[in-house]
């Protein structure tokens, strides 16, 4: 059976949000997650559906691409099918035909899971690897302590709260109220949960989303900040440590993130939240002018 490639539409992405909670696993290299399309999902339902493509064998999803931002393309495979032939020939092909559609011309990254054949096979066109990112872990089996602030779960009617630490931690961010109702009517959030952290004064100071992806499965952190009037008092960890314990309610077996390993800052307050950085992620990249 050939390879079939294309877009879902909004009525089928339940269909690749389902196939991305099955293909967790703790025991494999940190993927594409449920929470990823949900955090897209802030820009609605038809924005997620135009960014998300699949490719199927006999009308099984094998792999799971998200457009995440001009010429990013995220890439998620089955983990029976990462040593896939045909689908790793079909993936090569769709990324380098400008015609296909997938990316535009110009510098495009692409993401894929480390040991996955498709990987093999840029390398091989002369793609090359990008900036190394840390994929950070923690475990969820003994109880998580308490992180020591205040910290309240943002609701609908809360929403102003969360946006406006979004903005206040992260450069360039026009996150608002409007964009967080978008995200909670996605499907992901259904398993998802916005800690917010005040400090003894009631402000709010740092927030995170956090989503499961069922239960025994790993949770994610997307996205996690403080403050910038409110950073190195601790509540970086302390929030952290909170997005641990909520994803411990909802039954994760752990909690993953990922930030580039330059930014040494996020890498100290995971690993001082309990979390473990495992082996180095980056992305393949080429330029415009190796096309
Ligand atoms: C990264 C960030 C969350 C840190 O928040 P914070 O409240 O300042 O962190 P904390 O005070 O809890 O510090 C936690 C640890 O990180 C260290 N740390 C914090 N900022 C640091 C920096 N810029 N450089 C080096 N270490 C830093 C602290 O020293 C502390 O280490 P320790 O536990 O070994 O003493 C904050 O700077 C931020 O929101 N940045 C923008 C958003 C962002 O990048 N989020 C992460 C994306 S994945």
């Amino acid at each position: 059976m050939a390879i079939v490639s294309g877009k879902l539409g909004v009525d089928g992405l339940s269909e690749a949000v389902g196939v991305l909670r099955e293909w967790q696993n703790d025991g494999a290299p940190m993927q594409l997650h449920p929470g990823d399309l949900g955090w897209f999902w802030r820009s609605g339902a038809e924005a997620t559906a135009a960014a998300v493509r699949t490719w199927s064998r006999d009308g099984q999803i094998l792999a799971v691409g998200l457009l995440d931002g001009p010429g990013l393309l995220r890439l998620t495979i089955a983990p029976d099918a990462q040593r896939d032939e045909e689908l790793a020939q079909r993936l090569l092909e769709d990324v380098t035909e400008p015609e296909c559609g997938v990316l535009p011309e110009g510098r495009v990254n692409i993401e894929a899971p480390m040991g996955a054949l498709v990987q093999d096979l840029l390398f091989e066109d002369g793609w090359n690897a990008d900036e190394p990112w840390a994929p950070l872990r923690r475990d969820l089996t003994d109880p998580v302590k308490d992180p020591g602030v205040r910290i309240e779960l943002v609701g609908p009617e809360r929403a102003h709260v969360f946006a406006a630490v979004h903005r206040a931690a992260f450069v360039g961010s026009g996150f608002t109220a409007e964009r967080w109702h978008a995200m909670a009517a996605g499907l992901p959030y259904a398993d998802a949960r916005c800690p917010v952290a005040r400090d003894d004064q009631g402000n709010a100071v740092a927030a995170v989303t956090v989503w499961s992806a069922g239960p025994g499965r790993p949770g994610l952190l997307e996205p996690m900040g403080v403050h910038r009037e409110h950073r190195r008092h601790g509540y970086g960890e302390a929030i952290t440590v909170a997005a641990a314990a909520a994803l411990q309610e909802l039954g994760s077996s752990s909690a993953v993130v990922c930030t580039p390993s330059s930014h040494a800052g996020a890498v100290a307050t995971y690993k001082s939240a309990g979390f473990q950085q495992g082996p180095e992620i980056r992305d393949r990249y080429r330029e415009a002018q190796d096309v």
